[in-house]
């Protein structure tokens, strides 16, 4: 017998109230934060789906685990066993902890990436390309072209462009310190990545004889698209294809907060001696000693036992339902997403979606201004104010507008994921009258974080009689 609803494959044990606001409320609320959902209080948001990084629920196996937290400076048994579990899953000599995965960017590009130099990804992430920029090196995107085409439906959108890859190696390659792809592609829409995609930048790898690493976050995620959409792979388990995806690289920035399903942490994984050797010692200079590096004994414990709670069957065949029902019930009201849903995340294509309001007044920042005052909705823009600003100050429009419902692990069930169906239809019949803003303020860096913006036109949103 087969039924067809997929349930949340947990029992819950704690819980935690969200508050209701009137209209009244998010509007001061919005406004007291320069209309910057970074800016809010968690408080003043019902669903919140900014990110799905360090906001999972962990299990009762994960807190047992902290419970056994070793917190001896040096040496600590829960070192060995987040050792362990990594290496489960990586196979890679080395494991470095670090207290999230900027930090294992900025240990892995400090030692190995210099001013003028090039790193090719598919997509970078904002904090992944601004610590290469932040080295003088330019961050590269090189994503194949079906991922810049958001209503495409296809298997494995997340594909690194191979001709161009190859291109950049040839006549560049001198200045190409190493490559990286990121599964799934955050920023290009949570779109995996094949294993035939990463098997061939490896090989383009070894041929031009460059260090690969993966971007690692979402890597079960990731697996799980491998088994259900590429062909060889459907009697494989998880972490059968984890460890086959990272055997062919040479190891991995992870953010723990992600597909450990942690609240803090992250670590680099290699395989080099010498360029671990360097790491560690930049490790020290700023997270902490080499078996902590920044993370509580505790912490390293949950993400032992969370990484591989991720691989579980039921766990990821729940996880991407969720997102891909709600992918389902918005577009059959004609809400354009980029196609199909992502592992972590539905992306709302602004730019289709709102065409009346141009790149420089920020559609999808605003589409996420409004989706909070409506519905108490949190998401995040992914587009022009996120990728905009130039390390020359200059402005250039992002490749895509885009807000990201982003889906916290294990948080949210069935009706919460309805209630958002009704909030987000409800926008899609008043996005006419959806108008735009402007950044009043912003920092020279990762500008979204904390710029300050207003309406463009007054309001964020024009009744029928006023437009
Ligand atoms: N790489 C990718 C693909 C990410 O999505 C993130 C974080 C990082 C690196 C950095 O990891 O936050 O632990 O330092 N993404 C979060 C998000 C913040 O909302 O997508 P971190």
């Amino acid at each position: 017998m087969e039924f067809k609803t997929i349930i949340e494959p947990f029992r819950i044990k704690t819980v935690e109230a969200i508050r209701r606001t009137t209209p009244d409320e998010r509007a001061a609320a919005l406004q007291a934060a320069g209309y910057n959902l970074f800016l809010l209080r968690a408080e003043d948001v019902l669903i919140d789906l900014l990110t799905d990084s360090g906001t999972g629920a962990m299990s009762s196996a994960q807190w047992a685990g902290m419970m056994m937290g070793d917190e001896s400076y040096a040496g600590a048994r829960s070192f060995y066993r987040f050792e362990t579990a990594v290496q489960a899953i990586t196979g890679y000599k080395h494991v470095i902890p670090t207290h999230q995965g900027r930090a294992a960017e900025r240990i892995l590009f400090g030692a190995a990436v210099g001013p003028g130099e090039i790193v090719p990804n598919n997509t970078h992430f904002d904090t992944t390309r601004a610590n290469v920029e932040y080295r003088g090196a330019e961050a590269r995107d090189l994503l194949a072209a079906e991922g810049y085409r958001p209503a495409l439906i296809a298997p494995f959108k997340g594909d690194m462009d191979l001709a161009a890859l190859e291109a950049v190696l040839q006549a560049e390659g001198d200045k190409v310190p190493l490559v990286m792809i990121t599964v799934t592609n955050n920023s290009g829409g949570g779109q995996p990545v094949s294993m035939a995609n990463v098997r061939a930048v490896s090989e383009l790898c070894r041929r031009y004889d460059k260090p690969f690493f993966i971007d690692a976050c979402r890597f079960a995620e990731n697996a799980w698209f491998i088994k259900t959409r590429e062909e060889g792979y459907a009697d494989k388990t998880p972490l059968a294809i984890a460890r086959e995806m990272f055997s062919y690289a040479d190891g991995c920035t992870m953010s723990a907060k992600k597909d450990g399903i942690a609240n803090i942490g992250g670590f680099l994984a290699l395989n080099d001696d010498a360029l671990a050797q360097q790491c560690r010692n930049r490790l020290i200079l700023t997270e902490g000693f080499p078996t902590y590096g920044g993370l509580a004994g505790y912490d390293l414990e949950a993400i032992a036992v969370g990484l591989h709670e991720a691989l579980e069957e039921d766990y990821l065949r729940y996880r991407i339902r969720s997102i891909e029902y709600l992918g389902e019930q918005i577009t059959a009201a004609g809400v354009p997403i980029v196609q199909p849903p992502g592992g972590h995340a539905i992306y709302i294509d602004a730019q289709a979606m709102l065409p009346h309001i141009p790149q420089a007044e920020y559609p999808a920042w605003a589409l996420s201004l409004v989706l909070y005052l409506v519905g108490g909705v949190r998401s995040v823009e992914i587009g022009s104010v996120m990728f905009g600003l130039q390390p020359d100050g200059s402005e250039r429009p992002a490749q895509m507008e885009l807000v990201r419902l982003a889906f916290p692990r294990r948080v949210y069930t069935q009706s919460h994921v309805d209630y958002l169906v009704e909030v987000i239809q409800y926008v899609n019949r008043m996005k006419d009258g959806i108008r735009g803003v402007r950044i009043v303020a912003q920092p020279p860096v990762l500008r979204h974080f904390s710029a300050r913006c207003e309406p463009a036109h007054g309001t964020l949103f024009l009744p029928a009689d006023a437009r």
